[in-house]
């Protein structure tokens, strides 16, 4: 079984004054708030357990926005972490949660969508041991963990935020990992930035032989939120994306009726309780189809 953690904690001082008395992953994009496209690639993965970590301020804000989840057919926990001590963090806080499973990390603030997502994630979610995380080509690598590859496309090293980046693939923040990265993530010693890192978890992989990298393709989007340009030009996209094709973006009660975690009658429960928006009606017509 795999479960599913979001890591939505941070300072977000990069984005001050905006994130000052609310947490980044709350903010608005477009129509909806940030974390529901996180929460949504994990749904659409099939994942039904998932574990919210933020900061001990922000969580009656996400307890009040998804509360246990039962709405969406999921079962949602919280748990706090008190000081930005890394994203391997995730898996130390989440120990209890993982028990005896495999887990996969997706941070609060990555935004994917395409073709084909659903299948990479199944695709990944196959791979019953090691690690699997993603390449995507970016213009500027600097910002991200990038990927190092030999002369045969074998990679070689992540290496985080190298100031002369080895490739233009970067590590976008969703990793899936096999019960050993507890294990893994306690061993670990802070960086110079004084965080423990995933690109050392990653590398843990790598040595051990058990780190597959994938590429995405052009097909699927990886949006950046880490500056307001980064969220208004999201908030485009998806603006753009839903007034194309009728369909709304990760939309976590239309994937959960179309996953089959609630049936059309809870999903038009949904929609009527907000039924003056948009966003409610379209989740009465999706309703509406199965009745056709
Ligand atoms: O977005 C992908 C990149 O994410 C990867 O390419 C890098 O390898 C990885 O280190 C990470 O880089 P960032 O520097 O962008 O991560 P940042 O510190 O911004 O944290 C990402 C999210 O996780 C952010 O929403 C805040 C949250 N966070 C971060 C830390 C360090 C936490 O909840 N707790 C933490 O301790």
């Amino acid at each position: 079984m795999m479960k599913g953690i979001i890591l939505a904690g941070g300072r977000g001082t990069r984005l001050y004054p905006m994130t000052k008395a609310v947490s980044k992953q709350l903010l608005p994009i477009y129509d909806k708030p940030l974390i529901y496209y996180p929460l949504s690639v994990l749904m659409l993965a099939g994942i039904r357990e998932v574990l919210i970590i933020s900061t001990p301020e922000d969580m009656p804000a996400f307890k009040k926005l998804l509360a246990d989840g039962s709405q969406i057919g999921i079962q949602i926990s919280y748990a706090v972490q008190t000081q930005p001590r890394g994203l391997a963090d995730a898996f130390i806080i989440g120990e209890d949660f993982i028990g005896q499973d495999s887990v996969c990390l997706i941070l609060g603030d990555n935004i994917f969508y395409g073709q084909n997502l659903t299948a990479t994630l199944r695709s990944a979610m196959a791979q019953l041991s090691g690690a699997t995380i993603f390449g995507y080509p970016v213009k500027d690598a600097r910002a991200f963990g990038v990927v190092e590859f030999d002369s045969e496309y074998r990679v070689r090293s992540i290496e985080e935020k190298p100031s002369k980046p080895k490739s233009n693939y970067a590590v976008p923040g969703l990793y899936f990992y096999d019960n050993r990265v507890v294990e893994i993530a306690k061993s670990l010693q802070p960086s110079e930035r004084g965080e423990i890192e995933i690109t050392d978890v990653n590398n843990a992989y790598l040595r051990s032989g058990s780190l597959n990298v994938r590429l995405l393709g052009r097909g699927i989007a990886w949006l950046d939120t880490g500056t307001p340009e980064g969220m208004l030009k999201a908030a485009e996209f998806v603006e753009a994306v839903q007034s194309t094709q009728g369909f709304y973006m990760s939309c976590i009660e239309e994937i959960a009726y179309r996953r089959g975690f609630i049936s059309a009658d809870e999903l038009s429960t949904l929609g009527k309780a907000l039924e003056s928006t948009d966003y409610g009606r379209y989740l009465i017509t999706i309703a509406k189809e199965s009745y056709s």
